[in-house]
This record gives C-alpha cells, sequence and structure tokens, in this order.
C-alpha cells in the first residue's frame, strides 16, 4: 500500500523536488545576472523588492543579506542600542535575540502560551522596564502570533512592536499578510524557508519611509551617495543572484503555500493518536506552515520509533532562548519560562514541504496512529 512512501526516507524538509521543478526558469534568471554582472544588489533586487512589499501590501521592501541582519538593522533603524531592553519570546529561533544583542542591547524574554506556542500577551507587561525600548512577536512555525494584543501593550506603554515574520512570508492575522503590522517586519529568505532563496537572503518591509530610507543607508555602508557615509554602516546588500532567484519563487509561493495547508489539515484530521499534541490554532491565524511541530511525553521513543519507520522529524527548537548557554551572563534559570521549556523537551516537527506525496503523508499518518 505504500510501497513509494517506504522504499525512501523521509525527512522533515527536502528541497530537491522543489528546485528540480523550477530549475529551468532559475538558471535563466541567473544568466540575466550574469550577463548584467548584476550580482549586488541592482535591478533584480530591485525587482524583488517591488513584488515583496507588493505581496505583503506594504509601501516599502528592503532587500540584506539575511534574516539575522535584517533584524539588527530594524533594531537600528529604530535607534536601539546601548542600555535598551526588548521583549522577545523564549520560544523562538535564537536570531530574534541576536538582533537585539547585536545593538548593544538586553533580549527580555518572555514565555510563550501552553497551545499556541507563541508569545504569551499576558506575561508581557510584568516584563517591561523603563528601558524597554520595544516587542518583537515572531509569527513562529509559519502561524501569526495575536498581533492586537501585543500592539495594544506596545500603544499603552509607548513601545515600538517589530515583527519576525522569517518563517511567515503569506502567512495572515485577521485576514491581512503579516508583515504590515509593525514598525517593520523582518524577513528571512534562508534557502529553507517556504520562500528561500538559492543562497542565503533576507528583507525588511515596512510603511514608514524614514525607516525605508535609513535602512537602505545602513545596508550599504551609511551611505546614501557613493563613498559618502553619514553614519557607519555595514555591507548587508541582498546579492544579484538571490534576488534573481527570489523573483522566480515568488510566482510559486501562494501555490506552495497552499499544499503545505492541505498537507497541515490531513495531520490535523487524521492524526488521531492521544499521545501526539498539534500546535492550537486560533481562527484568525491563517499559518503556512513553515513547520508542523507537534509534541508528546516520551519525545525519544517517538523519534526512535519514527526512524525505525524511515521518517526523520525535525527538533525546532531544543533549548529554548533563554537558557542558551550565550545568554548564561543573562542568569535566567530552568523554570522561568515554564512553556517554552516543556515545549524544547517535548517537540519535534513532522515532515512539511510542499512536494511531500499524497501517499507519503498518509504513510506518516498511519506510523503515527500506530505508535
Ligand atoms: C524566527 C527566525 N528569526 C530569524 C531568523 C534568521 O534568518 P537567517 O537565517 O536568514 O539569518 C530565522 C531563520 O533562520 C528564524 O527562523
Amino acid at each position: 500500500m505504500y510501497s513509494v512512501a517506504t522504499q525512501k526516507k523521509i525527512q522533515c524538509l527536502d528541497l530537491k523536488g522543489q528546485h528540480q521543478q523550477i530549475k529551468k526558469e532559475v538558471f535563466e534568471a541567473f544568466e540575466k545576472v550574469y550577463d548584467n554582472t548584476a550580482f549586488s544588489g541592482g535591478p533584480f533586487v530591485e525587482e524583488f523588492e517591488k513584488s515583496f512589499a507588493s505581496f505583503c501590501q506594504t509601501k516599502f521592501a528592503v532587500g540584506v543579506n539575511n534574516g539575522t541582519s535584517a533584524l539588527h538593522l530594524a533594531m537600528l533603524a529604530l535607534g536601539i542600542g546601548s542600555g535598551d531592553e526588548v521583549i522577545v519570546p523564549a520560544n523562538t529561533f535564537i536570531a530574534t535575540a541576536w538582533g537585539v544583542s547585536y545593538t548593544g542591547a538586553t533580549p527580555v524574554f518572555v514565555d510563550c502560551t501552553s497551545d499556541t506556542w507563541q508569545i504569551d500577551a499576558n506575561k508581557i507587561e510584568e516584563k517591561i522596564s523603563p528601558r524597554t525600548k520595544a516587542i518583537v512577536g515572531v509569527h513562529l512555525y509559519g502561524q501569526p502570533f495575536d498581533v492586537d494584543l501585543v500592539a495594544d501593550i506596545c500603544k499603552k506603554h509607548h513601545l515600538y512592536l517589530l515583527e519576525d515574520a522569517a518563517q511567515a512570508q503569506g502567512a495572515e492575522y485577521k485576514g491581512l499578510p503579516v508583515g504590515g503590522f509593525g514598525e517593520m517586519a523582518c524577513f528571512s529568505f534562508y534557502p529553507g524557508k517556504n520562500l528561500g532563496a538559492c543562497g542565503e537572503a533576507g528583507g525588511i518591509t515596512t510603511n514608514n519611509e524614514e525607516y525605508y530610507k535609513h535602512l537602505l543607508s545602513l545596508r550599504n555602508h551609511g551611505s546614501k551617495i557613493r563613498y559618502y557615509h553619514d553614519e557607519i554602516g555595514f555591507n548587508m546588500r541582498m546579492g544579484g543572484l538571490e534576488g534573481a532567484s527570489l523573483n522566480v519563487k515568488l510566482k510559486y509561493l501562494e501555490g506552495w503555500n497552499n499544499r503545505r495547508k492541505e498537507i497541515a489539515k490531513r495531520y490535523q484530521q487524521d492524526v488521531n493518536n492521544p499521545q501526539i499534541t498539534v500546535q492550537a490554532q486560533p481562527h484568525w491565524a491563517n499559518s503556512i506552515y513553515h513547520l508542523f511541530v507537534v509534541t508528546t511525553d516520551d519525545r525519544d521513543s517517538l523519534i526512535k520509533y519514527l526512524h525505525e519507520n524511515n521518517i526523520f522529524p525535525g527538533l525546532h527548537y531544543p533549548v529554548p532562548c533563554h537558557l542558551q548557554k550565550a545568554y548564561s551572563v543573562l542568569e535566567y534559570k530552568e523554570g522561568d519560562c515554564p512553556n517554552a521549556e516543556y515545549l524544547a523537551n517535548h517537540c519535534l516537527s513532522l515532515p512539511m514541504y510542499a512536494e511531500l506525496a499524497d501517499d507519503e503523508i498518509e504513510y506518516v499518518i498511519d506510523v503515527l496512529n500506530r505508535y
């Protein structure tokens, strides 16, 4: 019955299928970059910036070299620096916090809820101090956090709101695409993302022209006019080949996201093993399922069983940010963010990518139900 699926390993993510499908188109796009020697920034990056801003329904998008730089530059554009504090979720990829630390500011970690696994808005206010300047909400796993709740707290305490949308290109909150809810939103186009470049890339969207102009300068050595430097800047431009690959892939993104939604629906409806808990999805969250994370009491045993059945789940993420060694200086301890800690110890990510075949999905579901 599962002859195709059982013969091959089913990984959490496999990028080969997607890249084979669009290889010809991407290579043609690369050829244009090559012929134009438009390797750093240039027309193909600008084309992507325009299309991506339109995709996110924002006025502006700025392409940069990766999502971590996007976070770093967004913090700088807000004027955040040494002595400031920025609230970030404990349950996220570490780069959310790097953006804060690179400026000299301090990340202050807030626990996630026990069911959506997104930042717990009820636990934010107790972490606000006179030094707090901003809150970064993360649309983690491709599912929007509750933007209105966090935005209300920002308004009340005069804080900036930033979206970390690194995993959420095309996700919607209350019917609107992520990317335009805060001062700025930061995206990663790392190859494994739903919209991933053939290389490293990232971007920032905003509706604010002042931030936009500042970001253009910051990514380009603090320069608006060549060889005149208004401030200490960075070389964080997006490469032309990356931009060109993103122009091709953006056209396919909605279809790929829809396929992920179909797969997620199958998992949500058909995995009926009570030992497996899926992420709660509020009605206002239209996730693009960058990851399909579940929890289980005895993770090691489930992983061993899945491996025996040729299924290789991922772990996103095994250590919450507040307990990472890099942040030991901040002296968090176990128990500070119990939901994030539970998740780190019990989560695993099921296979999720648009090219998963129907019989592979059925096979994964069947194996999970037989556990
Ligand atoms: C939530 C989150 N923030 C930030 C980043 C950083 O992006 P990049 O890997 O492109 O630097 C990532 C991606 O890895 C991410 O998942």
